[in-house]
């Protein structure tokens, strides 16, 4: 099987911009595209008592939706090579069977349901953080191109896959790479025992990022790296990034991770929030219940 890159349509708005976003990426990277689009039976039928005719009128909108985005996505791209796929399911549980055969999957951050001014729908919550790879959510109306992918980093390993995804991109676009590590004070530093040199913490909060970027460094040596490294808090920190950025790039979860959650605190909330489009990669390798799961 030839490569390709997921993108999930439900013909919306949202959806058109990750089709954008998704035919760009499959020309930079030299991979077919696969545009997928899933029949939900389920809000309008009970499969026992099925409608007359609505699985016709669902089938025929499927094909609808799929036929103008690869013809969106030829008209883009005429070098982009297109195939279309017609599944019956959930939208969330078709597409994270698509990703598990796909080099990443892109998805709008809202579809044609949800409500006015939702910020993000069910589908990116479901499948950010809970499929292996790189899951990337796109909002509509973002055209400027910055020259800087962003990259968030917390020193957990944890953020590895995000740092080898994100040096990729950049090396694709031939852009550079900001690596940003917005660290806190850890609270056992304030107490009276620890004696807390803010100055030995900080340089050793260094040393830690440089230690996690040194490999891809390697890997990567025409990727320009500028490395942030500051005393801030990581969302709000994060978010002013990503705003000069034309990708953010997160793990699934961090250092605060509780338990099996799969998708940490930051990484929702920077999914949410951002302006422009964010990539949440998780460990290929991953169960969610790695090694870091009961370490708080
Ligand atoms: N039926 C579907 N088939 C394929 N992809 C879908 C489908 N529904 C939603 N998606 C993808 O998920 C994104 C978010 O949609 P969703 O989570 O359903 O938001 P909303 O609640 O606003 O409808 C869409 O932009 C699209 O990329
Ligand atoms: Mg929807």
């Amino acid at each position: 099987m030839t490569e390709s890159i997921a993108v999930g349509t439900d013909g919306s708005a949202a959806a058109t911009a990750a089709l954008e976003w998704a035919v760009d990426d499959a020309v930079r990277r030299g991979v077919s595209l696969r545009i997928v689009h899933a029949m939900d039976r389920w809000p309008h039928d009970l499969v026992e008592f099925p409608t007359p005719g609505r699985s016709g009128q669902l089938e025929c909108f499927g094909e609808q939706v799929l036929t103008e985005a690869a013809k969106a996505a030829m008209e883009r791209r005429p070098d982009v090579r297109v195939t279309t796929e017609l599944i019956e399911g959930t939208p969330s549980d078709v597409l994270g069977g698509q990703a598990e055969t796909a080099v990443e999957l892109v998805v709008g951050n809202r579809g044609l349901g949800g409500f006015a001014g939702s910020l993000l729908g069910s589908v990116p919550v479901r499948l950010a953080g809970h499929v292996s790879g790189a899951v990337v959510v796109v909002r509509q109306g973002r055209a400027e191109v910055y020259g800087e992918v962003v990259v968030g980093v917390d020193g957990s390993a944890e953020c590895d896959p995000a740092l080898g995804f994100a040096f990729e991109q950049a090396a694709l676009r031939g852009c550079g790479l900001r690596v940003v590590y917005a660290w806190q004070m850890p609270l056992h530093a304030f107490s009276p025992e620890a004696g807390g040199d803010i100055e030995e913490i900080r340089r050793a909060q260094r040393l830690v990022a440089e230690e996690r970027l040194a490999g891809w460094q390697e890997r990567f040596p025409t990727v320009e790296v500028v490395s942030e490294v500051t005393r801030a808090r990581p969302v709000p920190t994060l978010l002013a990034a990503s705003a000069r950025a034309d990708l953010l790039v997160v793990g699934s979860r961090g250092l605060g991770a509780v338990g099996s959650v799969l998708l940490g605190s930051v990484s929702r909330e920077v999914l949410h929030h951002a302006r422009g489009p964010v990539a949440v990669v998780r460990s290929t390798r991953s169960t969610g219940r790695g090694p870091r799961a009961s370490s708080g």
